[in-house]
């Protein structure tokens, strides 16, 4: 059978489906566009999901794709098994044919039946199939029309055969072929169909009856057509098509088995052990190319965080298999190599990848490293309290601060003859994970009144501030502390819903406005504005004079002023968004922004700090953009339409069909609702101001514009100009002057320096001729104000270099903080422990330390017995 390459059967599988009139569909990207619900593209089906579910017309009735596919979180997820079995994956292809609303359950198991035996040529006596329990139509085709015999028809439960994309979404029963793989691959007596999870009876394709849309509450509602969709991993039915033992000895995983076999010198398939490794370095090498190339780079939340536990679990794999240093980047070049004909996105995104996994195999051996040494402290600070196990939440601050690996925590506690509480670990692990979960799940939702829905039905707000500044409006509705009340007192604050406003609600980075709101016998300040339900503006009033009534009319005027500077640094955001891209290269995404009068943040993913050189790059393409004055046009359109253009638009956002184009002078196309100047140049002045670090992997840069800018550039002049008027020269020789008042003070400090040491070797003479000679030898004594230990020695060596034998005890004082010293000379230490006697007279004082024989040190608080001290010092030598 070593006819089929895994290039010849995706090929054949594609070809053969077009032939019954199916489209042939690239592979969407790996990150699910449009559907914040999903973290990968987890089947072929995702890109067509709105297909399923009626939301949008499909442009052909049936299709057909090889799907790039992530099972790692979420739903599906098969990261732990990946390396441990021979067939499971992060990263994988799945062949689909997919029908929507055409034809159904018949169609769709004659044509995977007569892909399978006639173009396969699998051979019918090794296949089998299951259908959902329930699914009596299912049965009678694959028995009657199939011709299969009963007994090789399976009926199993949901978990079997039922699937779904996710939590919610469409789903339906679904039928499945096995291939069996002979008697040598059973697991015992008890292998079979529905009953084991081995490697006998492959599951090579599923055939899903599309039929329901599953909703938040999990209640099941019928599509309007029944659909198909189909799903073959193209690594298993290659493991077949191939003959070989597993996915991982096909022509698609091998070569970088190999990779990783020669790196480490040991051969695979001769120990389980190494042989798992190998698979998880295989397996990641492919996920982490694939989803850097997809715009993935590595944080520590979302999708980011799952690139980034892949790669520190390949490196960590190749540590156990005794690789040393950063590897992994010049695997993902292998994968290149192996897969960039059919994915040319690898070929283009070359550079990024290679250089993102460097740095972050880099970054996790630091990692390693400190978390070694943290581990180090609490094994040595559980022997001192004679405790034999490391506690779960030691085990878990470990792995959850550093990526630091349960494995290498029970290598080091072994050598260490320590336990590990693996429970505690776990339990805490679990807890993190469910938490994990909710907050993907999640996003806030505004729990919404009956009330305010009702309002929000029948009065939707009319947003008119793209266009106007004042508006004549209605009182639809007023809520004060929650509830809703029929007017504003004098000095009250609520909140003011009118039918129309041009006050612009919070959104999209960009705050909300204020102004005034004038009625009758009234005037109020209006201090924010934000969006209460989808269509309903809420202002945030305090009412300034006389009584604001519902049902009355207003002037509602938005604070110009104000909103122009927005404006300006909105505008800006956008020109500051596409020259970062520009500079930086296109994985740059924007993580996050906040838009305020005449200032900005915005955040993006990007690997490493940008050099000081890029940044004046960045703002020098933005400046020049303001000056070239383009005009900003704004335009509504479809989504499709707006990609077309080359819009960017945020990442893990919904838009509706409906999009908001902002376009300034074909320099940046962005989707946005927010509001903008008319030509760039009214953005005045534009200056960086700021960049940091946010997250690993996400930096925030903050900027100026307009008045601001102004006032920025005009503090930092003021300041140089106090500064040189302060150190009295011209401001063109600042540097030089600073550069030596450097020197000065450096050369100030040797001089007291050199006088402190004349002071303590005068002191030595007086000190050696006030002390005791006891059995012979000379006993030292004293407190020296002044002094820090590190002169407290000195001054002990050069007793010791006058007097033999002589033992010296000297407690120093120097800025509130006390330290002692004891010394001795070399001819004492076989009968004297100097660390040993400080262990003994420090806690007198209330410190610790400790040190060699002859010389040790430390720190003590207390200096009222210091006399006991003393004494205690001089009594060991009368003995
Ligand atoms: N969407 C189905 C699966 O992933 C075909 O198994």
């Amino acid at each position: 059978m070593d006819r089929w390459k895994s290039s010849e059967i995706r090929e054949a599988f594609l070809s053969f489906f077009e032939k019954k009139g199916h489209t042939r569909v690239r592979s969407s990207s790996l990150v699910p566009k449009n559907d914040p619900t999903l973290l990968f593209t987890n089947a072929g089906m995702v890109q067509f999901k709105d297909y399923f579910l009626g939301k949008e017309k499909p442009p052909f009735k049936r299709a057909t794709s090889c799907q790039k596919c992530m099972r790692a979180g979420g739903k599906h997820n098969d990261l732990e098994n990946v390396g441990k079995t021979g067939r499971h994956h992060t990263f994988f292809e799945m062949l689909g044919n997919f029908s929507f609303g055409d034809y159904f359950k018949r169609e769709a198991i004659e044509f995977a039946w007569e892909l399978v035996t006639k173009v396969f040529e699998l051979p019918e006596e090794r296949l089998y199939v299951s259908v959902y329990e329930k699914d009596d139509e299912a049965f009678e085709i694959w028995s009657k029309v199939v011709g299969i015999p009963e007994s090789k028809i399976y009926r199993l439960g949901e978990k079997d055969n039922f699937w779904a994309m996710g939590d919610t979404g469409p789903c339906g029963p679904c039928s499945e072929i096995y291939y069996d793989r002979g008697e040598e691959f059973a697991c015992g007596p008890n292998c079979g169909i529905g009953k084991c999870d081995c490697d006998r009876y492959l599951e090579i394709w599923n055939l899903v009856f599309m039929q329901y849309e599953r909703d938040e509450r999990g209640n099941f509602r019928p599509l309007a057509r029944p659909s198909i969709d189909t799903g073959m991993g193209l690594e298993r039915i290659a493991s077949v098509l191939q003959g070989v033992p597993s996915n991982y000895e096909t022509d698609l995983l091998f070569p970088l088995v190999k990779f990783a076999s020669e790196l480490s010198r040991k051969e695979y398939g001769k120990e389980e052990k190494s042989d798992v490794s190998m698979r998880v370095i295989a397996d990641h090498l492919r996920a982490t190319a694939f989803l850097i190339a997809d715009g993935v780079l590595p944080s520590n939340e979302g999708r980011g965080y799952v690139l980034r536990r892949i790669i520190r679990r390949a490196s960590r794999h190749g540590r156990l298999l005794g690789i040393d240093g950063a590897f992994l980047y010049k695997g993902v070049g292998r994968v290149i190599e192996l897969m960039g004909d059919v994915y040319p996105e690898l070929v283009e995104n070359r550079e990024l990848i290679e250089k993102v996994t460097r740095k972050e195999e880099e970054r996790f051996s630091k990692t390693l490293e400190k978390g070694l040494f943290i581990l180090q402290e609490i094994v040595e600070s559980l022997k001192a309290e004679g405790k034999d196990t490391i506690p779960g939440e030691e085990v878990f601050r470990l792995y959850d601060t550093f990526g630091f690996p349960l494995d290498l925590v029970m290598e080091v506690a072994s050598d260490e003859n320590l336990k590990v509480d693996i429970e505690g670990y776990e339990k805490l692990l679990e807890k993190q994970k469910q938490r994990a979960r909710k907050a993907w799940k999640g996003g806030i939702q505004r729990v919404v009144s009956s009330e305010l829905q009702e309002l929000s039905d029948k009065f939707p707000t009319l947003f008119t501030g793209y266009e106007h500044l004042e508006e004549y409006a209605r009182v639809v509705a007023i809520l004060k502390d929650g509830e809703l009340v029929d007017e504003l007192r004098e000095g009250e604050r609520g909140t003011v819903i009118l039918d129309r406003t041009p006050f612009y609600p919070e959104k999209g980075g960009q705050v909300g406005d204020t102004g005034i709101i004038e009625g009758n016998s009234c005037y109020c300040l209006v201090e924010d504005t934000q969006n209460l339900t989808e269509n309903l503006i809420g202002h945030e009033t305090l009412v300034k004079k006389g009584v604001l009534r519902k049902g009355e009319f207003v002037t509602a005027s938005v604070d110009e002023n104000r909103r122009k500077a927005i404006m300006r640094a909105h505008t800006a955001t956008h020109l500051l968004h596409k020259a970062l891209r520009e500079v930086l290269g296109n994985h740059v995404k924007q993580a996050g922004s906040l838009v305020l009068p005449d200032r900005l943040r915005f955040d993006f993913t990007h690997f490493e700090a940008p050099s000081d050189e890029e940044l004046r790059r960045v703002e020098e393409l933005v400046y020049r953009w303001v000056l070239d004055n383009y005009p900003v046009t704004v335009e509504e359109m479809s989504y499709e339409e707006a990609l077309d253009r080359g819009a960017i638009a945020l990442f893990g956002e919904k838009y509706g069909e409906r999009v908001r184009v902002v376009d300034v002078g074909g320099v940046s196309i962005e989707l946005c609702g927010g509001t903008h100047v008319e030509r760039s140049g009214d953005i005045g002045f534009f200056k960086l101001v700021s960049e940091s670090s946010i997250s690993s992997g996400t930096r925030r840069v903050e900027a100026v514009v307009g008045l601001e800018a102004q006032r920025w550039v005009f503090e930092k002049e003021a300041l140089i100009k106090e500064i040189s008027r302060e150190v009295q020269v011209p401001e063109n020789r600042l540097m030089e002057k600073v550069v030596r008042l450097k020197e000065e003070l450096k050369e100030k400090e040797r001089e007291v320096e050199r006088l402190q040491r004349k002071l303590a070797s005068s002191s030595v003479d007086a000190l050696i001729g006030e002390a005791p000679e006891i059995n012979g030898v000379r006993v030292v004594t004293a407190k020296l104000d002044g002094f820090r230990n590190r002169e407290l020695v000195e001054i002990a060596d050069a007793i010791r270099n006058k007097v033999k034998p002589s033992a010296v005890l000297l407690v120093g004082l120097k800025d509130g903080k006390a330290g002692i010293v004891i010394a001795l000379t070399k001819d004492l230490t076989e009968k004297f422990n100097a660390g040993k006697i400080l262990g003994e007279i420090a806690p007198i004082l209330g410190g610790r330390g400790g040190g060699r024989p002859d010389l040790a040190q430390g720190g003590v608080k207390d200096l009222s017995r210091l006399k006991e001290a003393f004494e205690k010092f001089r009594a060991l030598f009368s003995r």
